[in-house]
């Protein structure tokens, strides 16, 4: 997504305009938030993100909206979860083939061991410490023993403010998506992300961790 998109669509619920019944607290808050985003629009180096491959047989993606990364690479393979229809919508016509399924990941309408294995690229930031252990709970309960899940996730290690991430992808077919991911600031480095999968009983490998961005894979 284009960066005057992102402001002219308002999909990151931080800018302007500042309504009328908020407090002169809330709006200075914002008001301040709004700066910050925009100085790490313009500021914030690109990070670039290689996808040499997926994992192999049909693919759960969580929070696959968007630029609908993983549906664009797995295509048919690839049941793409996200809870707003706007965010489907957005990514349906980039990869037609996939699956687009309007649901909460916290709580799917598929039998158990459904999926071979499971994807989240960039949506897990966008939820809560507390969304993420249900996610996760439901993951493990949808794919079989052996399974895979493969998290990228941005590396936030700052509790305040607001956290943006600009990225360049580049898909096995060597095309490539420019976006921005941006979200309330909110701990979630990859130990945090670990210790989570583990409690549900995943096996985590570790295997990209940077300052701005991690790629692990959990297995069942
Ligand atoms: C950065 S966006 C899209 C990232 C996407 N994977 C891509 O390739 O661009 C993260 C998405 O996660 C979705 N999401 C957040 N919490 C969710 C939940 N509990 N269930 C389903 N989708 C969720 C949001 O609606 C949003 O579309």
């Amino acid at each position: 997504m284009l960066i005057k998109e992102i402001i002219v669509s308002g999909k990151i619920n931080i800018l302007f305009p500042l309504p009328l019944d908020m407090t002169e607290g809330q709006r200075k808050s914002k008001f301040l938030r709004s700066l910050s985003f925009l100085f790490q629009l313009t500021f914030k180096r690109m990070q670039k993100i290689v996808i040499e491959k997926i994992p192999e047989g049909t693919i759960l993606d969580i929070g696959g909206g968007g630029e609908g990364v993983i549906a664009q690479i797995g295509k048919e393979r690839v049941t793409a979860v996200d809870k707003f229809q706007s965010e489907i919508d957005e990514a349906k016509h980039k990869a037609p083939e996939a699956n687009w399924v309007l649901a909460d990941a916290r709580n799917l309408d598929f039998p158990d061991e459904h999926f071979d294995c499971a994807t989240a690229f960039f949506s897990i930031m966008y939820m809560s410490n507390e969304d993420k252990k249900e996610v996760f709970k439901e993951v493990y309960r949808l794919i079989p023993k052996d399974g895979e899940f493969w998290v990228w996730d941005a590396s936030i290690s700052k509790e305040q403010g607001v956290y943006l991430i600009k990225i360049k992808v580049i898909l096995p077919n060597e095309t490539f998506v420019k976006t921005a991911y941006g979200v309330s600031s909110k701990k979630q480095t990859v130990n945090v992300a670990r210790e989570m999968l583990e409690e549900v009983g995943f096996e985590v490998e570790i295997i990209t961790n940077n300052k701005s961005w991690y790629l692990l894979k959990a297995k069942k």
